[in-house]
């Protein structure tokens, strides 16, 4: 055998049935130029090893008589294989670190993978890490998939309670009007999913625990509504007005800033307002595990208006012409559903004695200035000076999403 060549027994095995796995391994363990000296029972192992070779880059010869059993010795090529020539990693060295740009002929390829050149280029229009980013994105998303609760079990749907109809009645108008929220709030990030370039994947993966989250809000509302009497609330114009100018954002961020800190951000006092008047278990339980997850949306929307906010200085700019626009468009709507609005002073009442209405009416007037100042407190957040986050808060839908 000619001295440094590697040894290799294919014995039976043809080339039809996995041969070149055995040799591409041997040819890897030797340096370029170096040789693997093949031997093998297989009739057509000449014709095959010659066609393999040729097109893997290397060359082979047949072994002379004197060397037999070995048949063929393969010189390894000095080129890496064609295939992979101008190949590049999606990504930098580190795969789970997000590039600045992901170009659109990464398609679907795995982050740092390597990524044969001619492939499809999709057509992702979110191709920038700064127009979905946030840091937190990987650890929210972690949260989110451990928090996830199951409808059937979380709740005491079986709990023994019967309130007086016209208390039923108001759980029942708010839990319609919670529906059309969380249909909203569905339906938006879904929507923006299928624009983020995958190589931004812990995003992805947020904005698809997020559609779950508010898949299990509509079931559980829904469920709570028609678990008496088996009727829904009415739902005004104004209402689904005000949802379908969130639906018309077309850009990332602005969306996001119009549901998750501005909306969502809202909900959590309306929330926690239903929590503390919730008249029956199944009410308050649901309020309160729907809030823990908005809590989770409120902090993506909030995480990634910063991050951009960071790098691009005429963010802040185009967040106040957003509340305007909608805002404008918006003018001539009647805003938060009359029923809605009687319901939460209902509820927060507890009866219809005059001093227990006034009480529930100031509990209402309590819920919205706590809605204000927790806009306030976010655009602050977002860099906004004191009197214009006020004057945006007050823009701000009186449908509360
Ligand atoms: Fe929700
Ligand atoms: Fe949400």
């Amino acid at each position: 055998m000619t001295p440094g060549a590697v040894p290799l027994d294919l014995a039976g095995l043809g080339f039809e049935q996995g041969a070149h796995l055995l040799l591409r391994r041997a040819l890897e363990r030797v340096p370029p130029g170096g040789r693997v000296a093949v031997r093998g029972t297989d009739p057509a192992l000449p014709a095959h090893l010659a066609a393999w070779c040729r097109h893997e880059g290397h060359t082979v010869r047949p072994a002379p008589p004197g060397e037999a059993p070995v048949r063929a010795h393969v010189r390894r090529g000095d080129a890496a294989p064609a295939r992979w020539a101008g190949a590049e990693r999606a990504g930098g060295p580190e795969p789970g670190r997000a590039a600045g740009r992901a170009p659109l002929h990464w398609g679907l390829a795995a982050r740092g993978a390597l990524v044969e050149a001619g492939g499809p280029v999709v057509p992702f229009t979110l191709t920038e890490r700064d127009q979905v980013w946030t840091d937190l994105a990987p650890r929210l998303y972690r949260q989110a998939a451990a928090a996830q609760w199951d409808p059937l079990t979380a709740v005491p749907w079986e709990a023994d309670f019967t309130l007086p109809d016209e208390v039923e009645a108001a759980v029942v108008q708010v839990m319609t009007y919670l529906v059309e929220n969380e249909q909203a709030a569905l339906v938006i990030p879904a929507r923006l999913l299928v624009q983020v370039h995958p190589h931004f994947r812990e995003v992805l993966q947020l904005l698809a625990v997020q559609a779950a989250d508010e898949a299990r809000h509509v079931e559980v509302f829904t469920r709570r509504a028609l678990l008496k009497d088996g009727r829904m609330g009415t739902s005004s114009a104004g209402g689904r007005a005000s949802l379908a100018s969130l639906l018309t954002e077309p850009e990332f961020s602005l969306a996001s800033f119009l549901l998750s800190v501005l909306g969502e951000g809202s909900f959590l006092a309306l929330l926690s307002f239903l929590e503390r008047h919730a008249p029956d278990p199944v009410t308050r339980r649901i309020s309160r595990l729907v809030h823990q997850d908005e809590a989770r949306h409120v902090a993506f929307g909030m995480g990634h208006l910063e991050h951009r906010a960071g790098v691009d200085p005429r963010l802040r700019g185009r967040l106040r012409a957003a509340v305007e626009r909608r805002h404008d468009a918006l003018a001539g709507t009647a805003g938060l559903n009359r029923d809605v609005s009687d319901a939460l002073v209902l509820l927060a009442a507890g009866s219809w004695e005059p001093a227990a209405i006034a009480r529930g009416w100031h509990a209402v007037q309590r819920l919205q200035a706590e809605m204000d100042q927790g806009r306030r407190h976010r655009l602050t957040r977002l860099g906004f000076p004191d009197d214009e986050a006020a004057a945006l808060s007050a823009l701000h839908t009186r449908n509360f999403m």
